[in-house]
């Protein structure tokens, strides 16, 4: 890969949480931004960076027919846990959570979950709400440009904004990426142009 440019912030924030991890961090961190911005580049420095701490990394396909719970099934078994049993999605969350726990200090990315289906992002939401003390920071990326059109997604991202007290917000870090100086397109003038 080339050279990362102008995202330092985020990877500053982002090994904060990285940071965290030993002494029983563990939150939810939601990366966003329209696509090709650069969130997957962001997340596989991140990794780079972070030396010793293990990813798992799954990502979601716009599939005609999803395959179900694809890709937390992936990321349970490079965490060494057993092909979930049943689709009840408070098991499948609390396994695999286990799994990851065991694992830590661990970041377990989920990517693309703008193509993720109800069932899939019900089970990011309960992790997301189990991963507080783990060691375990769960990273999702989307398409900020998709995800109203997939309503559960937009739930989730809500669920930051939603209230819950200063518990929920601690355990969620949410980033937007913004296009790097260097990839920026000039903006057109309107109306001719006034520097004559
Ligand atoms: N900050 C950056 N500096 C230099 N090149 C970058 C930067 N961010 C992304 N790129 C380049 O832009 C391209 C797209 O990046 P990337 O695949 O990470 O985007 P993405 O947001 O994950 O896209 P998608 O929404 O399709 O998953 C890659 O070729 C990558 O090397
Ligand atoms: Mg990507």
């Amino acid at each position: 890969m080339g050279v990362l440019l102008e995202r330092e912030r985020e990877l500053e924030a982002l090994g904060g949480v990285l940071a965290g991890l030993p002494s029983g961090g563990g939150c939810l961190v939601l990366v966003g931004g329209e696509a090709g911005i650069g969130k997957t580049s962001l997340l596989r420095e991140l990794e780079r960076r972070a030396g010793g701490t293990l990813f798992l990394v799954g990502a979601c396909e716009p599939l005609s027919v999803p395959v179900p719970l694809q890709p937390l099934r992936d990321i349970a078994e490079a965490a060494g846990a057993a092909d979930p049993a049943s689709g009840d999605r408070v098991l499948v969350a609390r396994e695999l959570l286990a799994a990851l726990a065991a694992r830590a200090p661990v970041v377990a990315v989920v990517e693309d979950v703008h193509w993720a289906d109800p069932t899939r992002l019900d089970v990011v939401r309960l992790l997301a709400r189990r991963v507080e003390g783990t060691g375990v920071a769960l990273v999702a990326t989307y398409r900020a440009d998709e995800a109203a059109a997939n309503p559960p997604l937009a739930q989730l991202l809500g669920d930051r904004a939603g209230g819950g007290g200063e518990a929920r917000r601690s355990r969620r870090r949410r980033r937007r990426l913004r296009r790097p100086a260097h990839r920026r397109q000039p903006v057109p003038r309107r109306g001719g142009d006034r520097s004559r």
